[in-house]
C-alpha cells in the first residue's frame, strides 16, 4: 500500500499566500512520480487573522497540529499589525510547544544564480540554528517605559539540556556532511550564557573525536561567510546569531527567496515545521513575483524528513535544471513570475 501523509499548510501572511501554494503543486507532482499521496488541510492563521479574530491562531492551534504529520508554512506578518506580535504568537509557539530545537538552514550554490560574492568556489554548509531558547526565551520587561529613566531588558537562557540536544544533532549532521562544525559564539564578552555555550559544546565535541571542531566568534563569521563562505560545512549557533547569519546566508546564495529551512523535532514526538528563511515580504505581496525557490526546497527538506528522500532529490534536482536554465524570479535578475517558476520545476521533476 502507498504511503500516505497529512500535512498542515500555513500559508500566512503577504507572500505566504503565494509561494505556499506553489510548492504544494510541487509537493503533490512529485509524489504522484514517487508513489506516495498527501492529504493537506489549510490553515488561515497569522496576521490577517489576528486582525478578525485578535488571535493568531485559535487556544488549540497546536492540539489541532498535532495530528499532522508535519506542517508546511510560509510566513507571518503584516504591516497594519503589532511586529512584536507574530514571533511570540505563531511562529515561537510552534517551535518551542513542538520540540523543534533544531532550525536547519542550508546554504548552498544554485546553478545559473548570479551571486554577491565573486568566488567562484562551491558553497554547501548548513546552519543548524538553536530554536528554543538563548536570546528568545522573552524573559525580562519594561520599567518605566514613559519616563526619563525608563529601561528594557531581556535575559537570554541557555540550558545544559538545550545546547547538549543541539550540539549532538550538529555533530551527527557533520558525520553524514564533510565531518565540520564550526561553533559560533561571543564568550569573549557575553562571558556567562556564551562561556557556558563554548564549555558544553566542547564536552559534546569530545564524544566526536572524528569530527573536526572549531569555535569562531560572531563578528568575524558575518566576515567569513562573505569571504571565505567555503570553510563552512555545518554551523551551530544561537537562536539569535543563527537568525542573523540565515539571512546573510540567502544573501550569499544570490537572494532572500532562495533559503530553505526545517523547524525539527529531531525525535519526531510531534511535527516539524518547513519554511522559508524570509518573512512576509509585504513590499511585494500580491504581485505573483515573489522567489519561491526557498518554500519549494523547504518541501524538500519537509520530504527528506518524512522519510521521502528520493522526491526530495529529484526536487532538488528539479530546481537546479530549472535555475540552470535561466527561469528566474525579479530578485534575481529574470522576470519570471512566482507560477512560472513552479510550473517549470515540475516539468523539471
Ligand atoms: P522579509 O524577509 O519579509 O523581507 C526582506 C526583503 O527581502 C524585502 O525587500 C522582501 O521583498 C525581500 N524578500 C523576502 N522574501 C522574498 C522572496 N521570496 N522573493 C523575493 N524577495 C523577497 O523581512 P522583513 O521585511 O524584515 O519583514 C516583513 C514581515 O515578515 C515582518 O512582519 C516580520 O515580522 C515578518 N517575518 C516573519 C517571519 C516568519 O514568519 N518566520 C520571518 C521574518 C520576518
Ligand atoms: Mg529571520
Amino acid at each position: 500500500m502507498s504511503k500516505n501523509y497529512k500535512i498542515a499548510v500555513v500559508p500566512g501572511d503577504g507572500i505566504g499566500k503565494e509561494i505556499v501554494p506553489e510548492g504544494l503543486r510541487v509537493i503533490n507532482a512529485v509524489a504522484k512520480k514517487h508513489g506516495f499521496s498527501i492529504d493537506t488541510e489549510s490553515f488561515g492563521w497569522g496576521a490577517g487573522y489576528y486582525l478578525k479574530n485578535n488571535e493568531f491562531m485559535p487556544a488549540d492551534g497546536l492540539e489541532t497540529l498535532k495530528a499532522f504529520d508535519a506542517v508546511y508554512f510560509g510566513s507571518v506578518g503584516l504591516p497594519e499589525v503589532d511586529d512584536t506580535l507574530p514571533a511570540k504568537d505563531y511562529t515561537f509557539k510552534v517551535r518551542t510547544g513542538f520540540n523543534q530545537y533544531v532550525n536547519y538552514r542550508p546554504v548552498r550554490t544554485y546553478p545559473g544564480v548570479q551571486r554577491p560574492l565573486r568566488t567562484e568556489k562551491h558553497i554547501d554548509f548548513v546552519i543548524v540554528r538553536e530554536n528554543t531558547e538563548g536570546e528568545f526565551v522573552q524573559m525580562g520587561g519594561q520599567y518605566l517605559p514613559d519616563e526619563a529613566n525608563g529601561m528594557g531588558t531581556d535575559t537570554s537562557v541557555f540550558t545544559r539540556k538545550g545546547i547538549e540536544r543541539v550540539a549532538h544533532y550538529a555533530f551527527k549532521l557533520a558525520r553524514t556532511r564533510r565531518n565540520k562544525v564550526t561553533h559560533i559564539t561571543k564568550s569573549n564578552t557575553l562571558i556567562n550564557s556564551l562561556s557556558y555555550w563554548d564549555r558544553v559544546i566542547k564536552e559534546v565535541a569530545q564524544q566526536y573525536p572524528d569530527v573536526e571542531h572549531e569555535q569562531m566568534y560572531i563578528d568575524n563569521s558575518t566576515a567569513m561567510f562573505v569571504l571565505k563562505p567555503e570553510i563552512f560545512d555545518v554551523v551551530l549557533t544561537t537562536n539569535l546569531f543563527g537568525d542573523i547569519l540565515s539571512d546573510l546566508g540567502g544573501a550569499v546564495m544570490g537572494s532572500l527567496g532562495l533559503g530553505g529551512s526545517g523547524n525539527i523535532n529531531p525525535e519526531k514526538e510531534f511535527p516539524s515545521m518547513f519554511e522559508p528563511i524570509h518573512g512576509s515580504a509585504p513590499d511585494i505581496a500580491g504581485k505573483n513575483i515573489a522567489n519561491p525557490y526557498g518554500q519549494i526546497w523547504s518541501a524538500a527538506i519537509m520530504l527528506n524528513h518524512l522519510g521521502e528522500t528520493e522526491a526530495a532529490n529529484s526536487i532538488m534536482e528539479a530546481i537546479d535544471k530549472t535555475t540552470k536554465a535561466g527561469v528566474l524570479t525579479v530578485d534575481l535578475g529574470g522576470n519570471a513570475s512566482t507560477s512560472d517558476v513552479a510550473d517549470a520545476v515540475i516539468k523539471n521533476l
